[in-house]
Formats: C-alpha cells, sequence, structure tokens
C-alpha cells in the first residue's frame, strides 16, 4: 500500500454516498486491522476520495467523508507519528492538541465531533492525507533525510 500516485494528490469529495462508499469503507476496515493501525485514508489505497476512518484500540471505529476541520485549539503537542504508508519510521509532530470537524459517515448522515488526544491525532494525520500531504513534511529538511533514509534500508532489507 505505498508509493502510490494519490499519495501527493488532493483528494477529491465524494459526490454520493451509496453503496460503493460503505463497501469501499468497509473494505479499509479490514485492511486498516489487518495492519493493526489507527487510520488509514482512501488515498493510501490508490483511490483520490475524501474518505479516512480511524479505529482507535477498543474504541468506536469512525469513517469520516468529505471532512472538514472547522476550529484546532491554540495548544499544540507533541506526538509520535507513523504511517500505513511509511512503516517502520516514527517521528514527533508538533500539532493542535484539540479540534473540531465536521464530516458525513458512511451511511451518508452529517456529524461533528470534538477530538483530542489520539483521536484528534490521527484526524489531522488522515486529514493531511486528503491534501496530498504526509507527516514527514512536518520535519526539517534534516529529519526528513533521515527518515527516509532509514525507511529506504528497512525496505531494501525486506527484499
Ligand atoms: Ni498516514
Amino acid at each position: 500500500m505505498i508509493d502510490n500516485e494519490s499519495l501527493r494528490q488532493k483528494s477529491m469529495p465524494v459526490k454520493n454516498i451509496d453503496s460503493e462508499t460503505e463497501t469501499l469503507i468497509a473494505g479499509m476496515f479490514e485492511l486498516l486491522n489487518k495492519h493493526q493501525g489507527v487510520g488509514l485514508a482512501a488515498a493510501q489505497i490508490g483511490i483520490p476520495q475524501r474518505i479516512f476512518i480511524t479505529q482507535i484500540g477498543k474504541d468506536t471505529p469512525r469513517a469520516f467523508i468529505n471532512p472538514s476541520i472547522i476550529e484546532t485549539s491554540e495548544e499544540l503537542v507533541d506526538y509520535e507519528e507513523g504511517c500505513l504508508s511509511l512503516p517502520g519510521v516514527w517521528a514527533r509532530i508538533m500539532r493542535p492538541k484539540a479540534l473540531r470537524l465536521q464530516a458525513w459517515n458512511e451511511k451518508g448522515k452529517p456529524f461533528t465531533i470534538d477530538a483530542e488526544g489520539i483521536l484528534a491525532r490521527v484526524i489531522q494525520h488522515e486529514y493531511d492525507h486528503l491534501e496530498g500531504a504526509l507527516f514527514i513534511d512536518k520535519l526539517s529538511a534534516l529529519k526528513r533525510e533521515r527518515l527516509l533514509s532509514k525507511y529506504e534500508k528497512l525496505k531494501k532489507s525486506k527484499k
């Protein structure tokens, strides 16, 4: 699920939330559970649509379609992030501690959510995927280079 073009594209809004959307989301949850991740965006599996999902421990699995971040807290926190598209590497990233987001669920129902802690973190990471951004973009050039060379080494050692 690595190195696909849609990772660097801006994903397109979902026009109709229908049974196809539901099937896509069900497949995304399967993949997320298989990889024991906490979040996944459709762009990561080569589908540049504005959809992402979260599943944090025993917390409710959530699907977010056409999400918009309405508000973020001024307070920032430092938290370690990884990404299923860059397996094996992690980095500490600063982001707002809390946020309010509006989106539609897989049944086409709009909702608003106030999130903080890990959920707020995962939401922001996944939202970035819809914009074609990756967590490594937030690192200094030096840190990014180090992390990417570590990632390349890991990739080679697995082949
Ligand atoms: Ni990611």
